[in-house]
C-alpha cells in the first residue's frame, strides 16, 4: 500500500467518525520551546492544556515532524528519520480511552477492502502503563488480546509528555511482530525492531510542572478535560504494509536512495558501511526538502543552523561515497516527486529550493576543498617530521574554520595513514565552548565571517558610516570581503560573503527590525543582499550572493534598499509601537513588550500575561491600535540624553548600548514613547492598518500578539471577508446572523446525535431480545448466530446484548459476524461454568487468527466462505464433537 494510499484512509477513517480533518501546520512552530513541530499534537497544544477552548470535539490530521536530537542514529537503525509523518486522531474533552483503542484497533485489523491497515491481529502487542488496569481490560475486551501480548511498563515508556510542563498522561502503544529473522522474540521489552512501534495513544488527564527526563517531575494536577492525542507514525506503518526493512525503503524515500546510489555507482544492500551513508542522504535530501519548502533558510543559528547542518552531511555522505560532483537540486528533485502528492508545498516553492540547495552546497564543496589541501598539507608535515599523528590544533582547525567535523577528518587521516590527537582536538573544543558563552553577544553573526577577521577590519577603516536613517542609497566602496576562511581579495558569481562598505544605507537588523534587502552594483558585479548585522559596535557588515561578475575589494558600488522592502519595514516596525501602546492602553503598564520580531507585513510581540486575552480584550487592543492610525498621530524622532528620557517614561526595551544622545521614538507624543534605533513613517496614517492574525502563549506567563500589517493587513481582512461571503452563502444567511445561525445548528447535531444513540441502542436492545428469544435449543446450550450491519465495535455490542438476555439456568452461546469478515462469540455465565469459552471457540474455528477471554472473543478477516464454513461448525464444537 502506498503512503499516500495510509495517509488517506487514515484521514477518511477518522473524518467518517467525527473528526475534522485539519491541514498539518508548517515545520517551524512559533512555540519558543521547539524549534521545529516534533509531534502531531504540537499544532492543538492550547486545546489540549485547556487554555483555549478547541473548535471542535474531534480531530485529525497528518502533521509534519522534524526531530534531529538523535541525527547520529538517522541511517543506523532501521526506524529513525530526522523527518516523519505523524496521523494523529485527537479528542478534546470528547471520548476517552475507550474509543481511543477500539479505532486504533479497527483502522489497524480492519480488512484492506473496508478502508483498514488489514495488520494481522496475532501479530499486534500492545503496551500500557503498569498502573493503568482500565486499559489492560479494555483492551482484552475490544482486541480479544491475549494476556501476554498486552505489557505493563513503567513511565520510561508509557507515560507521555512533551518534556516541559503542560499536558501529559498515561499511554498505551502497538507494536508490530514483523517476524523471524528481524530480531529477537519475547515482545517489545525484548526488542524494538522486531516489534516496530507504530502508534502511540495517550490519554492526556494531568497537567506536569518543572523536572527533568521522563518522570522527574510532579504532576500538579488533573486537567479541565479528559483529551485523547495518538500519532501514527506514517513512515513505520509504511514500512511494515511495503514489507520493507526500514523507513528509508518505503516508497517516499526509496527514489532517493537508488538514485545516490546511481551516482555513486553503488549498490545498495551490498556493503553495510555504504548503506548507511545511502540512508543518511535519503533522509537528510528529503527533510532538507520539507524544511526549504516551508522557508527556512540555511544560516548560522537556531533553525537555519539545523538546515545547514542536514544538507551539509548529505553532501559529506556522498563524498564518503566517492561522489564530488554537486548532487542536490537533482536528489532533491527526486524527493519533490516523492513527497509532492501528499505535500504540494514542495513542488510550488522547487526553484527557490533548488536554488538555495545549489548555493548551500556551492559554498561546502569550496570549504571542502580548501580543508583537503589544508589537511594533505598537515599530513606531509606530520610524515617529514617523522610523527605518526596529527596535532589536535589542525583537527581543531579543521573543525573550527573549515567545518570538517571530526569524524571527516579521523576519516581522511586513516586513508592518508596518520592518527589524529584526539584528546588535543577535545580539550581545545571544550575551550571554544567556553568562550562562546563568554561572548555569545558578540558573536551575533557577522555572517561567515569570524569576530577576530572583523575586528580587524574595523581597527583598520574604524566605523561604517551608517546612513540607513537618511536614505536608501549610498555610493560606497568596497573596503573588505571575508568568505569562511577569512579575508580574499574578490567574490565569484554564486558565492556568498561578507562585505564591508565604507558607507551603507541598509538597516542592520536590531530592536526586533529584520535586516533591509536590496542590492549593491558596481562596473562589473552585481549582488544580492541577504542579510545586514553589526557584529561588533560601529560596524556594519553584509552578507551577499554575487550574482554577475566579481566583487573585489576596492571596488566602487551602488548600494541600494529595496524601496518596497524598507517602506514595508517602517510600516511594520511603527505597527509594532502602535500595537505595543494599545495593548498597554487596554491591559495596563504590566504588559510591556519583552521581545519583537517585524519584516514587511508581519509583525509580532510578546508580552507578560496570565492566560489569554479574550475575544473582547483582542478586538479592544486592534481597536484602539487603529484609531490611533485613524487620528493620524506624527511621529517624531528625538535624540536626548538618557536622565531626559528616563525623565519623560520613554520604555527602554532592549539593553542596546546607546552613547550619551539615545534616540526617542514618539508616536503620537507621550501616547507612545520609546527608545528605539528603527526606521518608522512618518505619521500613523502611512501603517495603512493593523489586522490581528494571532494570540497564543509561547512559554509559562508569556503571550505572543502576530499582527499582518500594511497591504498584507489589509489582504488578510479581504480574505476573512471573502471567507465570511462564502459561509453565508453556503447557509443562506445575512452575515449578522451567522454565529446564531451556526450556534442553532450545533445544537440540533448534538440533539440529533443524542437522539442517534438513543435510537440505536434501542434497537440492538430490541434485536437483542428477539435474538435471545428465538435462540437454537442445542441441548446443552441455547445459540443465537445474527449478522450487523456495522464493524467489530457494533458486533461486540450486540453480542454481549444477546448474551445477556439469554436464560440466565442455561449456558448459552452468540455468534455474530459482520460483512468485513470478523466474527465475535460471546457466552452467558451459565456456558462458562460449562466450562465452554468463547476463546477456545473462536480459536478452534478460526486457528491463528483470534482470540479472547472465555466471555468474549472475536477473530477477522475470513471470507464469506470461511465465515459461513465456521458459522455452520459452531453447533458441533458447542455440542463438544
Ligand atoms: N504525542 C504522542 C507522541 O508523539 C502521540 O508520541
Amino acid at each position: 500500500m502506498r503512503t499516500t494510499e495510509i495517509r488517506a484512509r487514515f484521514l477518511d477513517f477518522f473524518a467518517a467518525r467525527g473528526h475534522r480533518v485539519v491541514p498539518g501546520a508548517p515545520l517551524p512552530t512559533p512555540d519558543p520551546t521547539l524549534l521545529f513541530v516534533n509531534a502531531g499534537m504540537v499544532p492543538f497544544k492550547p486545546y489540549l492544556a485547556g487554555e483555549r477552548p478547541a473548535p471542535w470535539p474531534r480531530a485529525a490530521s497528518v502533521q509534519k515532524c522534524v526531530r534531529t536530537l538523535d541525527i547520529e542514529e538517522v541511517g543506523r537503525t532501521t526506524r529513525h528519520g530526522s523527518f516523519f509523518q505523524m496521523c494523529g486522531n485527537f479528542s478534546f474533552g470528547d471520548y476517552f480511552k475507550e474509543e481511543a483503542i477500539a479505532f486504533a484497533w479497527e483502522l489497524s485489523t480492519a480488512p484492506r477492502s473496508q478502508g483498514g491497515y488489514g495488520l494481522d491481529p496475532e501479530r499486534i502487542w500492545v503496551t500500557v502503563h503498569h498502573s493503568d488496569a482500565a486499559a489492560r481490560s479494555i483492551w482484552r475486551e475490544v482486541a480479544g488480546l491475549p494476556e501476554q501480548q498486552i505489557v505493563s511498563r513503567g513511565d520510561e515508556d508509557n507515560f507521555w509528555s512533551m518534556g516541559v510542563p503542560g499536558p501529559c498522561g498515561p499511554c498505551s502503544e502497538l507494536f508490530y511482530d514483523r517476524g523471524p529473522g528481524v530480531g529477537t522474540e519475547g515482545g517489545p521489552a525484548v526488542d524494538e525492531d522486531l516489534y516496530l512501534e507504530f502508534w502511540n495513544l495517550v490519554f492526556m488527564q494531568y497537567e506536569r510542572g518543572e523536572g527533568h527526563g521522563k518522570s522527574g517531575y510532579p504532576i500538579l494536577g488533573e486537567l479541565p478535560g479528559r483529551n485523547i492525542d495518538t500519532g501514527m507514525g506514517l513512515e513505520r506503518m509504511a514500512t511494515i504494509l511495503q514489507g520493507k526493512e526500514n523507513l528509508y525503503e518505503i516508497d517516499e524515500a526509496r527514489p532517493v536512495l537508488e538514485r545516490a546510489a546511481e551516482l555513486a555507482a553503488v549498490r545498495y544492500g551490498t556493503d553495510a558501511r555504504a548503506d548507511v551513508r545511502l540512508r543518511v542522504v535519503a533522509d537528510h535530501v528529503r527533510t532538507a526538502l520539507m524544511l526549504l519548502a516551508d522557508g527556512v533558510v540555511p544560516g548560522n543559528e537556531g533553525r537555519g543552523y539545523v538546515l545547514r547542518r542536514i544538507l551539509r552531511r548529505a553532501v559529506r555522505s556522498l563524498r564518503q561515497l566517492g561522489y564530488e560532483d554537486p548532487a542536490l537540486p537533482e536528489l532533491l528533485a527526486v524527493a519533490r516527486d516523492c513527497m509532492a502528492p501528499g505535500s504540494p508545498e514542495v513542488a510550488e516553492g522547487f526553484t527557490r529550493i533548488a536554488d538555495r540547495a545549489r548555493g548551500e552546497e556551492e559554498a561546502f564543496r569550496a570549504t571542502l576543498r580548501q580543508g583537503t589541501t589544508v589537511l594533505d598539507a598537515a599530513v606531509t608535515k606530520v610524515r617529514q617530521e617523522g610523527g605518526r599523528s596529527l596535532p589536535g590544533a589542525q583537527a581543531f582547525l579543521l573543525h573550527d574554520t573549515y567545518g570538517f567535523p571530526i569524524d571527516l577528518t579521523l576519516e581522511m587521516a586513516a586513508e592518508r595513514g596518520v592518527e589524529v590527537d584526539r584528546e588535543g582536538f577535545t580539550a581545545l573544543m571544550e575551550a571554544q565552548r567556553e568562550r562562546a558563552r563568554a561572548d555569545a553577544r558578540t558573536r551575533r553573526s557577522g555572517g561567515t565571517a569570524d569576530t577576530s577577521a572583523l575586528r580587524a577590519v574595523l581597527d583598520e577603516h574604524g566605523p561604517t558610516d551608517w546612513c540607513a536613517w537618511e536614505g536608501l542609497t549610498s555610493d560606497s566602496r568596497v573596503l573588505s570581503v571575508l568568505a569562511a576562511t577569512g579575508p580574499v581579495p574578490a567574490a565569484h558569481q554564486g558565492e556568498i560573503v561578507t562585505v564591508v562598505l565604507d558607507r551603507s544605507p541598509f538597516y542592520a537588523e536590531s530592536g526586533g527590525q529584520e535586516s533591509d534587502a536590496g542590492r549593491l552594483r558596481g562596473a562589473s558585479v552585481e549582488a544580492e543582499v541577504l542579510d545586514v548585522q553589526r557584529p561588533l559596535p560601529g560596524l556594519v557588515v553584509h552578507q551577499v550572493r554575487v550574482t554577475a561578475g566579481e566583487l573585489a575589494v576596492d571596488d566602487a558600488v551602488h548600494a541600494a534598499v529595496d524601496p518596497e522592502w524598507r517602506l514595508g519595514a517602517r510600516q511594520a516596525h511603527s505597527g509594532t509601537h502602535v500595537l505595543h501602546a494599545a495593548l498597554r492602553e487596554v491591559l495596563g503598564p504590566a504588559a510591556l513588550q519583552s521581545g519583537s520580531y517585524n519584516r514587511p507585513g508581519y509583525l509580532r510581540l510578546d508580552f507578560p500575561w496570565r492566560g489569554g486575552l479574550s475575544a473582547a480584550v483582542r478586538s479592544d487592543v486592534e481597536e484602539v491600535a487603529n484609531r490611533a492610525l485613524r487620528r493620524d498621530l506624527p511621529v517624531a524622532v528625538r535624540w536626548m540624553t538618557r536622565p531626559e528620557a528616563e525623565r519623560l517614561g520613554a520604555l527602554a526595551l532592549f539593553d542596546e548600548t546607546y552613547g550619551e544622545q539615545v534616540r526617542v521614538v514618539e508616536i503620537g507624543g507621550a501616547w507612545s514613547r520609546e527608545l528605539c534605533g528603527g526606521t518608522h513613517v512618518e505619521r500613523a496614517a502611512q501603517i495603512g492598518t493593523v489586522a490581528l492574525t494571532a494570540e497564543g502563549s509561547v512559554g509559562a506567563g508569556m503571550r505572543r500578539l502576530e499582527a499582518a500589517v500594511g497591504i498584507e493587513g489589509f489582504t488578510y481582512l479581504a480574505r476573512e471577508r471573502d471567507l465570511v461571503s462564502r459561509i453565508a452563502e453556503q447557509l443562506g444567511a445575512p452575515r449578522a446572523e451567522l454565529p446564531d445561525r451556526i450556534a442553532g445548528l450545533l445544537d440540533r447535531l448534538k440533539a440529533a446525535d443524542r437522539e442517534n444513540t438513543r435510537l440505536r441502542e434501542r434497537a440492538t436492545a430490541d434485536r437483542a431480545r428477539d435474538l435471545a428469544a428465538g435462540a437454537e435449543d442445542l441441548g446443552v446450550a441455547r445459540l443465537a448466530v445474527a449478522t450487523s450491519d456495522g464493524g467489530t465495535d457494533e458486533a461486540r455490542a450486540l453480542a454481549t446484548a444477546v448474551s445477556s438476555r439469554l436464560p440466565a439456568t442455561q449456558p448459552g452461546a452468540v455468534a455474530v459476524s459482520t460483512p468485513a469478515g470478523a466474527l465475535v462469540v460471546a457466552l452467558n455465565s451459565a456456558a462458562q461454568d460449562s466450562g465452554l469459552s468463547a476463546s477456545t471457540l473462536v480459536k478452534h474455528l478460526l486457528p491463528g487468527r483470534g482470540g479472547g477471554s472465555a466471555a468474549l472473543a472475536q477473530g477477522g478477516g475470513l471470507s464469506p466462505e470461511k465465515l459461513s464454513a465456521a458459522l455452520a461448525e459452531l453447533p458441533r464444537l458447542i455440542r463438544g464433537g
